[in-house]
């Protein structure tokens, strides 16, 4: 199969429909990096949130969010939202899929597709990088959280490190590509995924963003191993 038509950055409406895609493929894959599950648990921990907490995953796709939010805190009331019908179709296959409102939709405005809120807490992981317009969608996360509130973006950010810098591209351009080609052929995905993270905000630029969003208690934990100052728990709360 060829290579499909990159996905350029002012595109990223594109996104949910090439995960779409490699959706059959995407827990063998995320599988073959160390820590991925563990790393999403300790970001659901960090969120400190009580054990019959309303939580919203955000950016769901095939559930390995949410089953790290559903370990954590396993008597939690959880809905998962993402685009991406293919990535749904996997998590509804899950054999905990029943203990989740599942919902398709939009991040950018989760409301409309259901996810009223308020919420106690909410994770986005790997979502926020991808939203076409990130001021506006954290304006509309902010108005979903409860007054005290939690939110925790899971995300990749290596602007502010050229060591992060270098590690990312020999990880996206020595394994994540190759091995992206070898499950999912054709997908521009990976290429996008290496392209997206080098163009996210750096650290403090992105804790400056959510400060001005209006969150409050902003500050950002590390995970360990290759993604130590690769991947952050980016935390904020809503104002009480
Ligand atoms: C890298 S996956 C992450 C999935 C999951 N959170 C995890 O940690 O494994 C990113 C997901 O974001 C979804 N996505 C991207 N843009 C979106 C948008 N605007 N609204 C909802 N979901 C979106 C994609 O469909 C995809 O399932």
């Amino acid at each position: 199969m060829s290579a499909a038509a990159e996905i350029p950055l002012t595109e990223k409406r594109r996104v949910p429909d090439a995960f779409d895609r490699v959706a059959r493929r995407y827990d063998l894959l995320t599988g073959l990096n160390p820590g991925y599950r563990r790393h999403l648990r300790m970001s659901a921990e960090r969120l400190h949130l009580a054990a019959d907490a309303a939580i919203l995953d955000l950016c769901c796709g095939t559930g390995l969010s949410t089953a790290a939010l559903r370990r954590v805190y396993p008597q939690a009331a959880i809905t998962a939202l993402d685009a991406s019908p293919g990535m749904l179709e996997v998590a509804a296959k899950k054999p905990w899929a029943s203990e989740v409102r599942w919902l398709c939709g939009d991040a950018m405005d989760p409301a409309a597709a259901g996810a009223v809120g308020p919420f106690d807490g909410i994770l986005m992981a790997y979502g926020i990088r991808n939203v076409p317009d990130a001021d506006a969608c954290l304006a509309r996360l902010l108005g979903l959280l409860a007054p005290g509130g939690a939110i925790c973006f899971h995300e990749y950010s290596v602007r502010d490190s050229r060591w992060a810098r270098t590690i990312w591209n020999l990880v996206a351009g020595g394994i994540i590509i190759p091995s992206g080609a070898l499950t999912s052929p054709g997908s521009p995905i990976y290429r996008y995924l290496r392209r997206s993270v080098l163009d996210f905000d750096g650290v403090r630029a992105f804790e400056a963003r959510l400060a001005r969003a209006g969150f409050t208690d902003v500050h950002t934990e590390p995970m360990d191993g290759w993604q130590r100052g690769v991947v952050h728990s980016f935390l904020a709360r809503r104002p009480r």
